[in-house]
């Protein structure tokens, strides 16, 4: 191919020229360090340069990315449906595979309903976005998900944050907050970077006392905690107690997309105002397929989960033991805390030269002093990828003293 010849432009807007002179972006592809697309995959192993590394970074929970019978479910979809319904689900974009997989989705929730988007950020933006508005008051875990933020944005409702995870601060600034206003409260079942478990028995008592409407986004705990992992509402039994649970197919169901469940009224309400809802195109069949055979294979195979948390439970033991900051994460989203940017790279590229690849998450991602090491246990690990990976952390360790 002949290289691109960018021609000279005759006029350059003022935005434009703010955009050539970003520092940030400069210095992001100066280095590298994200974007990196990897030239070959087998399950937990992929492909640099021409060196394989371990994916620590993956939140393939389950490890059913590459199961045999999950990409036979793809492929049939795709010779049923074809490629896309090219379309919204509001529009012509609905099928009956649609359908199918929100009553499996919301049976194993223990919700009614459900509606399915073609990404998890949709799906969690729209969890919120459409059911508060001007006037009405969000109250926020400060340690929420872009998604969320974004959502909330849109809405205009007013936001006022809390301390992550901490009843006593959400009770406080409820106390701020008239009666009269209409109130949502809005938390992460898991944190996807902290790996913490939202205490949401407490947050249900206090949201409830105050006329509050609930927001769970569960993309980490779902798959993951409460009975055969559905969830974090079902881990502290409320379910019921909690209007709304989004979450994403692209972490424990190894697919791409996105949910929104809870009553009937609400999801039908949830379609008739939410724009993330009326105006994207619906899920594809594959994405489809692979989340719904990916579901049912997890339910007749305990063993994924079993062994997703046995090895959490090593990980953290061995983390634990060589003294490094997991920022107290008690499930498989892992945080290796390295306190600043320079130190979270140093650490990373010490983890590659022994074939171990982890993302680096620095702020926003983070707040400032969490620059981390995002890691991520999935089943997917035998004894011998835990062994490799233990070898590396603490070879990184011993470099970053
Ligand atoms: C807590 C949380 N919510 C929502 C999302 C969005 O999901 P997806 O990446 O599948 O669009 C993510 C994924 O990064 C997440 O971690």
């Amino acid at each position: 191919m002949l290289p691109f010849k960018k021609k000279k432009p005759a006029f350059i807007s003022s935005i434009k020229q703010r955009i050539l002179k970003d520092e940030l972006t400069k210095l992001r592809v100066k280095h590298d360090l994200w974007y990196q697309a990897f030239e070959k995959q087998e399950r937990n192993k992929v492909w640099l340069d021409g060196k394989q590394y371990l994916m620590l970074s993956s939140n393939d929970y389950l490890g059913l990315g590459f199961d045999l019978r999950v990409k036979e479910a793809a492929k049939e979809a795709l010779d049923i449906w074809g490629t896309s319904p090219t379309g919204s689900r509001f529009a012509n974009g609905s099928r009956n595979y649609h359908k199918e997989l929100e009553e499996q989705i919301a049976d194993f929730l223990g919700k009614e309903s459900c509606h399915v988007h073609s990404a998890g950020y949709l799906s969690c933006v729209a969890s919120v976005s459409c059911f508060v508005g001007k006037g009405d008051v969000a109250l926020v875990d400060r340690n929420v998900h872009s998604s969320l933020w974004e959502g909330l944005k849109l809405s205009m409702a007013t936001i006022e944050k809390f301390r992550h995870n901490n009843p006593a601060s959400l009770e406080e600034e409820l106390s701020f907050v008239g009666a009269d206003r209409k109130k949502m409260l809005v938390a992460e079942g898991v944190y996807s970077m902290e790996g913490h478990v939202a205490p949401l028995d407490q947050f249900v008592e206090i949201g409830q006392r105050h006329d509050c409407f609930i927001v769970v986004d569960d993309a980490h705990g779902f798959g993951v905690l409460g009975d055969q992992g559905r969830g974090t509402a079902d881990y502290f039994g409320v379910t019921d107690s909690v209007d709304v649970i989004s979450g994403s197919f692209s972490k424990s169901l190894a697919s791409t997309g996105g949910f929104v469940a809870g009553d009937k009224e609400v999801i039908d309400y949830l379609r008739t105002y939410s724009k993330q809802t009326i105006f994207s195109a619906a899920i594809n069949p594959t994405q489809a397929a692979i989340a719904s055979r990916a579901l049912e294979i997890h339910l007749e195979e305990p063993e994924h989960l079993e062994r997703l948390w046995s090895n959490t439970r090593r990980y953290h033991k061995f983390l634990e033991g060589i003294g490094l900051d997991y920022w107290e994460s008690v499930t498989p989203a892992t945080p290796i805390v390295a306190g600043s940017k320079e130190r979270a790279y140093f650490f990373s590229e010490r983890l590659k030269e022994k074939g171990v690849y982890a993302n680096i998450i620095i702020p926003p991602g983070v707040p400032p002093g969490k620059e981390l090491v995002r890691t991520g246990m999935s089943a997917s690990f035998s004894d011998d990828d835990l062994d490799r990976l233990e070898a590396a952390i603490t070879y990184a360790a011993k470099a970053l003293k």
